[in-house]
């Protein structure tokens, strides 16, 4: 396991930080860092929310985050040293009567990264930065940091970047698509520009079509106000998938500079073949799910778990669409991509699947494509399907076999960090790779707006899938008419 190389001391704001986002993600991501060393101990990590809390209140609230968080025994000893760090204020930071001299008493100093961490909603993005900006709390090492979506469109996502671009310089800006700090994910990057092997292979000579699938059992977690507003497309597609679709797609890039790597992904968000009212319904499926069984635990409907007023909800849980890159490397190549609420299993996962051999010497049945499958989460690793002969005298019966890496059992003693763990030290460095920039965010909001105001104007049907199911049956329908199948890693069936 690799060494943690300390960051330097810094001070941390968390706005929102009773909500979801802070006590499950940002919080233990904190602590971990600090059990394995990597924060010092002047370091200031500084609540900010509207809920009163005095100090005990707080700590059990940060206590409980982390001991949830924690396989196996909680670490006691770690936990005094991590509260030492803790501050709490109960401060409206979008109210003018704020009072921030708590907060600016919290600081260790300004010669130190001050990082303002927004887990609230896209709406306060831009007045909280003017807060932080009136209340003289920046500094010239001061940083924000945006969760996704940025935005519920191109044009409010236009509003929010121009308004937190008002107060904080480009480079001090880290967009948060918590996918990219994935250990997995960063080797789509080490699979394609590491290794040798694959690049001459990777494009439409040889590459037949690409699967991506984001698929999750869990519902909305109590977050129907949001979700109901955003459903799976601004939730996961805008964000998650297509910024897997850039690494798996893009140019290998001059360096891993975030600018650098930012302009390869623009490149291919801009050449993403988008849709009108005329080839959405053909090229996308939108869909809800409704009661169903997830293992042996019976699951209400996606509207049976809204409050009564959202009962006749239309939002989308799941959605599929095909798409093309229009440029020399992909062109003719299909790129099906899929996320999902409550499905059978919870996977990330791309398949590569090639072209079919141009001459078949081994007989009807038994020309089945090579395919790599990159397992992002769980069970990490990654399968390349090989034809091999089934051993047996008499016959010449091809098998389709994976050469199999699985990351558990090359490194043993492995855990993965979350990827906020990596990505809050990467803001501390002042390091901008893995977070998205302004262009890149219009970019992918160009192309999810054309698909949602397709889906607007020609009225897309909403179609339904039970609770612990891999999707409508629309989805098989997509790969279908092109004489595809999803793959299914469980018969490892797909075609
Ligand atoms: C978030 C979405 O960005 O990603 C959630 O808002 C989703 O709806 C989550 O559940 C999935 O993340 P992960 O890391 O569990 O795959």
């Amino acid at each position: 396991m690799a060494e943690f190389v300390p960051v330097d001391p810094f001070d941390i704001v968390i706005f929102g930080v009773s909500g979801d986002l802070s006590r499950q993600k940002l919080l233990p991501a904190l602590f971990h860092r600090h059990c394995d060393g990597q924060i010092d101990e002047t370091c200031r990590i500084i609540g900010v929310a509207r809920s009163r809390m005095d100090d005990e209140v707080y700590l059990n609230m940060v206590r409980e985050s982390c001991q949830a968080a924690t396989d196996g025994d909680f670490p006691e000893d770690m936990w005094s040293g991590f509260a030492k760090l803790l501050r709490y204020h109960e401060i409206d930071a979008t109210s003018q009567q704020a009072d921030w001299q708590p907060v600016k008493e919290s600081f260790m100093g300004d010669d130190r990264p001050r990082i303002f961490y927004l887990a609230v909603g896209p709406r306060l993005y831009v007045p909280i930065c003017k807060a932080i900006d009136a209340a003289g709390l920046k500094t010239s090492l001061s940083r924000v940091v945006l969760e996704k979506p940025i935005g519920s469109d191109l044009e409010s996502a236009q509003s929010v970047n121009d308004g937190v671009e008002s107060v904080f310089d480009e480079n001090n800006i880290f967009r948060m698509d918590h996918y990219l700090g994935k250990e997995t994910v960063q080797n789509l990057l080490i699979l394609r520009f590491a290794n040798m092997l694959f690049e001459p292979l990777w494009s439409n000579q040889t590459i037949d079509h690409i699967q991506i699938t984001v698929a999750e059992t869990v519902g909305l977690e109590g977050r129907h106000d949001y979700y109901d507003k955003a459903g799976a497309v601004r939730d996961i597609m805008q964000n998650h998938l297509l910024q897997l679709l850039c690494l798996i797609a893009m140019e290998p890039p001059n360096s891993l500079d975030a600018e650098n790597v930012r302009a390869e992904k623009i490149k291919v968000l801009r050449a993403l073949k988008g849709f009108d009212a005329a080839t959405v319904n053909e090229n996308t499926v939108r869909a809800q799910y409704t009661r169903g069984h997830i293992g042996e635990a019976r699951v209400k409907g996606y509207r049976d778990t809204l409050p009564e007023e959202l009962q006749d909800s239309t939002t989308e849980t799941y959605a599929a669409i095909k798409t093309e890159i229009a440029n020399w490397r992909w062109a003719g190549v299909p790129f099906y991509l899929r996320t999902g609420k409550r499905m059978t299993s919870r996977r990330s996962e791309i398949v590569i699947q090639f072209k079919s051999t141009p001459h078949n010497v081994f007989g009807e049945g038994q020309n089945q494509p090579n395919r790599l499958v990159l397992r992002l989460q769980p069970d990490e690793g990654m399968r390349l399907f090989m034809q091999v002969k089934e051993p047996g005298p008499g016959h010449m019966t091809l098998r389709s076999i994976p050469l199999d890496l699985s990351y558990a059992r090359s490194f043993s003693t492995l855990k993965y960090p979350d990827a906020y763990e990596r990505l809050l030290m990467d803001v501390v460095r002042g390091n901008l790779a893995l977070f998205m920039g302004h262009e890149e965010v219009m970019a992918a909001w160009a192309w999810t707006d054309d698909l949602l105001s397709a889906w607007q104007e020609n009225d897309q049907k909403l179609e339904h899938y039970a609770a612990g199911t891999d999707g409508p049956l629309h989805a098989n329908l997509l790969l279908g008419r092109d004489g595809r199948a999803w793959w299914d890693d469980n018969n490892e069936a797909g075609a």
